[in-house]
């Protein structure tokens, strides 16, 4: 089928390079200049693991192209996908003006006679479906469409495997001709497609994503009692775990959740629930228990440093969790930021994220950057692990050791084992584990 997707971030690329994948033909709109230019030099302006060699071999297999024109993407294609930014604004609610933009520039290109499946792929409010259908009717009264909502579920840094494979497709359509045309869209992925309504559809992404938060901050919540108990949440996680109807993904205690999905998106649905009149107050515990794990972590640091004034501090991981190249809403950030307010004189490394934590100015001024982990490691007084990056577990231990001026070790993700890293030595102290 000819596919087209208004918006080349995350979700819109993703999208675009896996459908081409199965057969599709897809075209990708960006209004960002720059990053249409470097796609068309075969350069990825994001990192996510094997998306680089779907997109250069589905455009040399011409199934994959990069327009910024609307008009060249939406007559070339039966389905037209919006997958734009849909940002927090200050009161948590979330801006909505490139999906209205985007509604508006479709009515304007959209010629009679030319049906259109117009699906939102970006995360909305419910009830946002209606208005791109109004919107769209406003501007362009005689266009035949319909909107169909189909939230994404991917992962970053898992996101290709995410979409070749996810767990269900959802599409919440009111039209039997859109819902025909979505369904054979999918046929090649061979996965669950479950219809709904569309508000329902609409709803399920944020009920998805605050659900997933809720059990972050449950065993986070859980770890504190057992640092107060002297049990040993990694245990406590596998044993509830091990019942399905619990499940032990997403039961990871640590520093709590960032990135650009689980914090908007929990605010989003509280501000919806207000706006609704029907308050979601449990969602307000699982963001105060996220932003208290910060706090905790920090004490346990400021309880064996005494005052973080001068002390040399090494900390491995900027990005807001391993295989990606994103530091947005990186609790890792947050965590450097503030030791450095502390006067504490910190030396940072990452994998991917540094470059990123640089251009976008997230780090302060007086922060270093290492080449490798040890280097990192070298004089600290303490070593933090903030990103469960695998390369981190494993490093030279001994050499890590030998280079710190004292091996105290904070881990902020459970990666390492507390046992091992004692009988080397170090003074270990992890989350919610004695
Ligand atoms: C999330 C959803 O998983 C995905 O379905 C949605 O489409 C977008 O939002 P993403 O933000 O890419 O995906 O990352 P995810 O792997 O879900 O992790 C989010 C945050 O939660 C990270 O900061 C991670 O470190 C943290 N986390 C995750 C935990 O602290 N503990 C866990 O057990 C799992």
């Amino acid at each position: 089928m000819d596919l087209c997707i208004i918006g080349s971030g995350y979700v819109g690329l993703v999208s675009g390079a896996c459908f081409a994948e199965v057969g599709h033909t897809v075209i990708c709109v960006d209004n960002d200049l720059r990053k249409i230019d470097m796609l068309h030099r075969g350069q990825i302006p994001i990192y996510e693991p094997g998306l680089e060699e779907l997109v250069l071999r589905n455009v040399a297999a011409g199934r994959l192209r990069f327009t910024h024109s609307i008009e060249d993407g939406v007559d070339n294609s039966q389905i037209v996908f919006i997958a734009v930014p849909t940002p927090p604004q200050a009161d948590g609610s979330v801006d909505l003006t490139y999906i209205e933009r985007v509604a508006r520039e479709i009515a304007g290109v959209l010629k009679p006679g030319q049906y259109r499946v117009v699906v939102d792929k970006s995360t909305v409010p419910v009830k946002t479906g209606e208005k791109v259908d109004a919107t769209i009717r406003r501007y362009n009264p005689t266009a035949e469409f319909d909107v169909v909502s189909n939230p994404e579920f991917l992962r970053e840094g898992c996101a290709v495997p995410d979409l070749m494979k996810p767990d269900r497709i959802v599409v919440g359509s009111a039209s039997q001709r859109a819902t025909d045309l979505m369904k054979r869209m999918y046929e090649p992925f061979q996965v669950p497609i479950l219809v709904t309504d569309v508000s329902s559809a609409e709803l399920i992404k944020h009920a998805a994503n605050s659900f997933l938060s809720l059990k972050i901050s449950y065993i986070n919540a859980v770890s504190a009692i057992c640092e107060a108990s002297g049990a040993d949440v990694e245990m406590v996680a596998d044993g509830i775990g091990m019942d399905r109807r619990i499940g032990r993904n997403f039961l990871n205690a640590g520093l709590g959740y960032g990135g650009s999905c689980f914090p908007k998106d929990v605010k989003a649905f509280i501000a919806i629930s207000e706006e609704l009149g029907v308050p979601f107050r449990l969602l307000q515990e699982v963001e105060r228990i996220n932003a208290g794990q910060l706090d905790v972590f920090i004490k346990k640091i400021k309880d064996a440093l005494w005052v973080l004034r001068d002390k040399r501090i090494a900390v491995w991981g900027l990005t807001f969790k391993p295989d990606t190249d994103d530091v947005r809403n990186s609790v890792a950030i947050e965590l450097v930021n503030r030791l450095v307010a502390e006067g504490a004189q910190v030396t940072a490394y990452d994998p991917k994220g540094m470059e990123k934590a640089v251009e976008y100015k997230l780090l302060p001024a007086s922060l270093k950057l290492a080449h490798s982990p040890l280097e990192a490691a070298e004089g600290a007084e303490a070593l933090l692990l903030a990103t469960e990056w695998k390369e981190f577990a494993r490093q030279d231990f001994a050499a890590v050791k030998a280079a710190m001026h004292t091996p105290l070790l904070f881990d902020g993700r459970n990666l390492l084992n507390p046992k091992t890293m004692r009988d080397m030595g170090f003074t270990y102290h992890g989350v919610g584990r004695p």
